[in-house]
């Protein structure tokens, strides 16, 4: 049976993507050896490295604009903790927005090293808004920001401006929609939603915005390190930076960034369509922030949710489930998820 997969993350990758990826395993490049099984700087890793890398500055369109392009490990989780290593002073400050459980958790780590700022926050309507009214201290290092909150299903459209350094964790948004990314001083993304299997992180860092907190660093946790070393400062997650290549090779297949985002709006607006016209159900995040990429909704009649639920398991829906803190759906709808999906889900919201 198809399955239609709006898992949240790990989520659904591009079928061509996993078959090659799959192929790897066996044999790679024609080598009679598996990728995992290769010395990760042999040649024709080192290839898949320099690839993988270029292809970020390609399709983020900052080539030759001082960023580097890093694969590293621990999460998105880790970067909460490596940002302020890297950017905040001794005795220094930074500028929070809390749009949500993750930025929460980066908030957590930061007051780990020095004074935080929580400029603005949208806990008071558990996070179902982005909030626009904030100012920013002229003495902060550097300002935070989640660009899409995976959990509540909204999403940043306009973001901060400042004379500090801009720092976003792009964990489930990036690549998705075209952006001017020059005005970022950091980016950080787990893999594990539009470009690979988790394992690996996405971290692209302005050259000249490092050094320059006076502290000690420890070598893992240090950027300017990762970078010396071209990402092999330790041995790198080989498959999961792999399979972000292809995936990335795929975005650009695609036409890019830009084309993406026109199908990325053409099915969030599907299904937020069908949210705001039937009845049986309602959009979870404030309209004006609704993210692109989580569609989180309500039913507005329990008595439906048995008979909803089972509709969806017959129709091979997975993952449909919403977080235990916001209740009801989200519909995951990331780059390789395809409209005919989303119109599968939506037909049985017509006939329920
Ligand atoms: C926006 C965002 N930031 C951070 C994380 C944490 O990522 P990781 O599990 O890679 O540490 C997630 C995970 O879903 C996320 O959605």
């Amino acid at each position: 049976m198809k399955k239609h997969n709006f898992s949240a993350g790990p989520c659904i990758l591009p079928q061509e993507v996993l078959k090659k990826a799959s192929e790897a395993v066996i044999n790679f490049n024609n080598l009679n050896l598996s990728l995992i099984e290769i010395s990760h700087r042999s040649a024709d890793f080192v290839e898949v490295m320099e690839k993988a890398r270029s292809l970020v500055l390609e399709l983020l369109e900052l080539e030759n604009k001082g960023y580097s392009v890093l694969f590293l490990q621990g999460g998105a989780s880790l970067e909460f903790l490596m940002t302020p290593y890297n950017l905040m002073k001794e005795n220094g400050k930074a500028a929070y927005l809390e749009t949500g459980t993750w930025s929460s958790k980066a908030i957590k780590e930061a007051k780990l090293l020095g004074e935080v700022d929580i400029i603005a926050s949208s806990k008071d309507k558990n996070y179902n808004y982005i909030p626009k009214e904030y100012t920013i201290a002229n003495d902060v290092d550097y300002v935070h920001f989640t660009s899409n909150n995976t959990i509540y299903g909204t999403q940043f459209k306009e973001f901060p401006k400042t004379e500090a350094l801009l720092v976003c964790d792009m964990s489930s948004d990036i690549f998705s929609r075209k952006l001017d990314f020059s005005q970022f001083d950091l980016i950080y993304a787990g893999a594990q939603k539009n470009m690979g299997p988790a394992g690996t992180t996405l971290v692209v860092v302005k050259d000249d915005v490092l050094g320059k907190t006076g502290r000690q660093i420890p070598s893992m946790l240090d950027y300017q390190v990762h970078i010396s070393k071209d990402s092999m400062y330790n041995t790198p997650a080989v498959f999961p930076i792999y399979v972000s290549m292809l995936t990335l090779q795929w975005i650009k297949d695609q036409g890019g960034v830009l084309e993406i985002e026109k199908k990325n709006i053409a099915k969030a607006e599907l299904l937020y369509n069908e949210i705001d016209n039937n009845p049986l159900f309602k959009g979870a995040a404030a309209k004006e922030d609704r993210s692109y990429m989580n569609v989180t909704f309500l039913l507005t009649n329990e008595n439906k949710k048995e008979q909803f639920d089972n509709m969806c398991k017959e129709a091979g829906i997975n993952g449909l489930n919403g977080h235990r803190s916001v209740g009801g759906y989200r519909a995951s709808i990331y780059n390789a998820m395809p409209i005919e999906s989303i119109q599968v889900l939506v037909d049985l919201m017509k006939s329920l």
